[in-house]
């Protein structure tokens, strides 16, 4: 959601800028912008739409070593072009590009901002105006950004241009991720290291709050109150080719493909010389002391959570609840007395989770993030971190970091019940393996899955997914998955509760799409199959080996099943998938949706 870039070095900045808004892309974005600084001043382009505009627009002529770039998911205002950033102060003096949401914009204005009129309708024009204000005080650009940053309440991440400094980037953050990207003769900022990766694979952490000022050559952190702070850089372990298409039409179709693997590379990860699984054992020690787990997600990671319970509490036995991050501050249950917290969140950076993780830390409770993105807020301020191994995802539906969610909470649990000393009647490793084998053989099936997609989804305007149990679960991400991508309005529902209300929107010919990979609901779930059909609904099974009938229209095949959910979601996704493709819908960025969601 919204992304930064922005360079400073010997080089021209336009072309750096527009490749790091193109790999910032899959966050999600409605309008963007670019402004560069030369002798002749700040040169501002902006659209709304696609970067493939903004190239359009941009002037070739134009030479200037210095600039910032913006994506802008829309927040304070529709997207246009007057929303878009950069924004620029009355003057011109200062341009900014922000992330996130200023809270307090409407008292900033009020107070200190009367006489100034806005042209746009965003908070973050606010920002860029209260600096001028400011600065018209002090006549000192520093003193004015660390002074406006102090006022400012919310979430933020900026970049700044001050028009008579060409040596200096204004750089800060709150909340909304921020990195500084080291160089040679040249340093950059960029929301996500992706964006700058061609660039470097060097960066700096910034801290909430911090004032960052960025130069050609150096890199000066300083606390709001005027204090250095000293920081080591990292290195980005990012394969840049990880984040190419390749030969694929979409992402999103690379990282369906990509399952198989990924589980594979969970499995060496988390397995020692001796087959044996390998968790840090403060982890262990953590999950030994909690008398109550509450996994806290969002989206796509809130379905890995679901199924995250079933393992917890049936391997290791700790009564576990699942929370959309979103509620739970504002409407916290009753906590145990030893609680342990599990972010799951693909990016790391979702900021109803943050906002969780900050207020429970608060309370002094342990906190363990499973995520995708080392380094990444949830990551450096929990106790503990598991990485899912699953490399970038970038298109905005998510696919293999739920299986990897799912596969790394399975050994999470497995070893949790080991080091309690719980017998497992299986292991799990080998069981993980076949699922990867069982994954490589759903993803080969691409025609079929195509085809039942034209048979039961070319027309239709809304879906249901049923299940049970398990299955349950997964129905919730199949219908995630389709509407999310293709606009088709979707539902997921417990296999016997349909009748309770909904059943009533079942009509000739209204898709059903039913999970029927357990043995114990196995016929009640096809009982709920035959109540729609008997309404008109066209309803598609999908069962598993060993319990499939003649009416079923796709059997996956057999793994063991607490962890049907790794493989049944697999013809979910590409339904999906085919579904947005044949409704000519832009797959990897869907309308209105972001990769990464950092406002709250
Ligand atoms: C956004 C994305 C979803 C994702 C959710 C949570 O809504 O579009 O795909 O599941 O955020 O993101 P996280 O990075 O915390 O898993």
């Amino acid at each position: 959601m919204c992304g930064i870039v922005g360079y400073i070095g010997n080089n021209d900045s336009k072309s750096i800028l527009l490749h790091g808004l193109e790999k910032l892309e899959y966050r999600g974005y409605d309008s963007a912008g670019i402004a560069v600084l030369n002798d002749e001043g700040v040169n501002l382009t902006k659209v709304k739409g696609r970067i493939v505009n903004l190239k359009e627009r941009v002037d070739e002529s134009i030479q200037a070593t210095m600039g910032i770039g913006h994506t802008r998911w829309a927040t304070h205002g529709v997207p246009s072009i007057t929303n878009a950033h950069p924004h620029q102060s009355s003057s011109g003096k200062f341009t900014i590009v922000h992330n996130g949401v200023i809270e307090n914009y409407q008292d900033l204005k009020k107070e200190y901002l009367s006489d100034v009129s806005f042209v746009s309708e965003t908070d973050t024009e606010v920002v860029v105006q209260l600096i001028e204000k400011l600065y018209n005080q002090y006549q000192d650009t520093v003193k004015a950004f660390r002074e406006a940053m102090g006022l400012l309440k919310g979430s933020y991440a900026i970049g700044m241009i001050d028009a008579d400094d060409s040596e200096t980037l204004y750089v800060s953050k709150n909340k909304s991720p921020l990195l500084i990207g080291l160089g040679e003769d040249f340093n950059v900022i960029a929301s996500d290291a992706m964006a700058t990766l061609n660039e470097t694979d060097q960066y700096l952490e910034i801290i909430d709050k911090e004032i960052v000022l960025v130069s050609r050559n150096d890199v000066q952190i300083q606390k709001l109150n005027g204090s250095i702070v000293e920081r080591k850089p990292y290195t980005a372990k990012i394969d840049a080719s990880d984040i190419e298409k390749g030969t694929y039409p979409h992402y999103m179709l690379k990282e369906i493909d990509e399952q198989p693997i990924v589980i594979r590379n969970i499995i060496k990860e988390y397995q020692d010389e001796n087959n044996q699984l390998k968790l840090d054992e403060s982890i262990r020690q953590a999950m030994d002391k909690a008398d109550r787990v509450y996994i806290i997600a969002a989206g796509t990671s809130y379905h890995a959570g679901l199924v995250g319970k079933e393992f917890i509490e049936k391997l290791a036995k700790i009564p576990t609840e699942v929370h959309v991050a979103s509620e739970f501050s504002y409407n916290m249950p009753l906590l145990s007395e030893k609680p342990l917290f599990i972010f799951i969140s693909q990016s790391g950076e979702t900021a109803d989770s943050r906002s969780v993780l900050v207020k429970i830390k608060e309370m002094g409770h342990p906190a363990l993030t499973i995520t995708n993105v080392p380094g990444s807020t949830l990551s450096r301020e929990a106790d503990y971190t598991l990485h899912l191994h699953a490399g970038p995802e970038i298109a905005v539906a998510s696919t293999k970091a739920y299986t990897a969610q799912i596969a790394v909470l399975s050994i999470l649990a497995s070893d949790t019940a080991k080091a309690k000393g719980l017998e497992l009647e299986f292991d799990l490793m080998q069981e993980l393996a076949i699922v990867s084998s069982a994954m490589e053989v759903l993803t080969d099936q691409k025609e079929e899955i195509e085809q039942l997609t034209r048979d039961f989804l070319s027309t239709t305007r809304n879906a249901f997914f049923i299940g049970r149990s398990g299955d349950y679960n997964v129905s919730l991400e199949g219908a995630l998955k389709l509407k999310e991508i293709s606009y088709i309005q979707a539902e997921g529902f417990a296999g016997g509760e349909l009748k309770h209300g909904t059943i009533a929107l079942i009509e000739e010919g209204t898709p059903v799409i039913a999970l029927a990979t357990h043995e114990n609901v196995n016929y009640s779930i096809r009982g709920n199959v035959q109540e729609v059909v008997a309404r008109g609904a066209n309803a598609l099974i999908i069962s598993m080996k060993g319990l499939e009938q003649d009416t079923d229209s796709f059997v996956l095949p057999k793994v063991h099943e607490l962890l049907t959910p790794l493989v049944s979601v697999i013809p979910l996704q590409l339904l999906a998938y085919y579904a947005a493709l044949h409704r000519d819908c832009d797959v990897d960025k869907p309308r209105n949706l972001a990769k990464s969601v950092t406002v709250e």
